[in-house]
């Protein structure tokens, strides 16, 4: 059954009111969160550990999305499996072995994703579609929030769901980077099924209500 299909980034985050938020987002019907990881390294920027993955689940009911922007996917992977994230994502282009961090996220049972950069030619992850469950498209470049959608991101969108159409995947198509409610009914129009939204959600006076907004939108377009 596919999740709530807004996934909010809580990077923004200024720590003391996260408690607050995560409470909003739980009375919006969110079910996941996205927890953006980031190592200094493989993006020039830090953010969160497997902590924050433990500290969340202790209080909240929802599932975490971990999206692992570290340039050592093969050491991450595990930690954020025994934190207990329910979905992780790694960056293709810091993988030495995608076959096997694919086997050993689905090995412990938690959801498989891979992710592109706005560069990385999107036929590198064909042979990958049938192994996933969900392929993470970056519609900016990594390392901070409130960024630009990059357009291109829509052709990007389509190439992919016509591959995972032909190969017959469930593979889900979720997309991360600038993102607003105009921006999903384009996304959706060109085939993807999950957003990551940061900024114009965290920052959100009224969140359940700007959810219930996004929600109505991509009702609108689907039905
Ligand atoms: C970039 C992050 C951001 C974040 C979403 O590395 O992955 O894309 O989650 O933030 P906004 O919605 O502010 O772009
Ligand atoms: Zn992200």
């Amino acid at each position: 059954m596919k999740p709530n299909p807004i996934f909010p980034s809580i990077l923004s985050t200024g720590f003391f009111e996260l408690q607050h938020k995560l409470q909003q987002f739980g009375e919006a019907g969110i079910d996941f969160i996205h927890l953006d990881v980031m190592d200094g390294h493989f993006v020039d920027n830090l953010s969160f550990g497997p902590s924050a993955v433990r500290a969340i689940k202790a209080r909240f009911p929802f599932k975490m999305d971990s999206h692992l922007m570290v340039s050592n996917p093969e050491k991450m992977i595990p930690k954020f499996i025994e934190s207990g994230s329910d979905w992780i994502s790694f960056h293709l282009e810091a993988s030495r072995d995608v076959t096997e961090n694919i086997a050993t996220i689905r090995q412990a049972g938690k959801g498989a994703g891979l992710v592109l950069n706005p560069d990385t030619d999107p036929r590198r992850v064909f042979p990958f579609l049938k192994a996933i469950d969900y392929l993470l498209l970056m519609s900016v470049y990594p390392g901070y929030g409130g960024q630009t959608f990059i357009p291109q991101t829509l052709d990007r969108v389509r190439i992919i769901k016509n591959e995972i159409e032909s190969q017959q995947s469930p593979c889900l198509i979720q997309v991360d980077g600038g993102i607003n409610v105009s921006i999903v009914t384009q996304l959706l129009s060109a085939g993807a099924d999950l957003f990551v939204i940061g900024t114009s959600l965290y920052g959100a006076e009224d969140i359940p209500g700007t959810v219930e907004g996004y929600l109505r939108t991509i009702e609108g377009v689907t039905s």
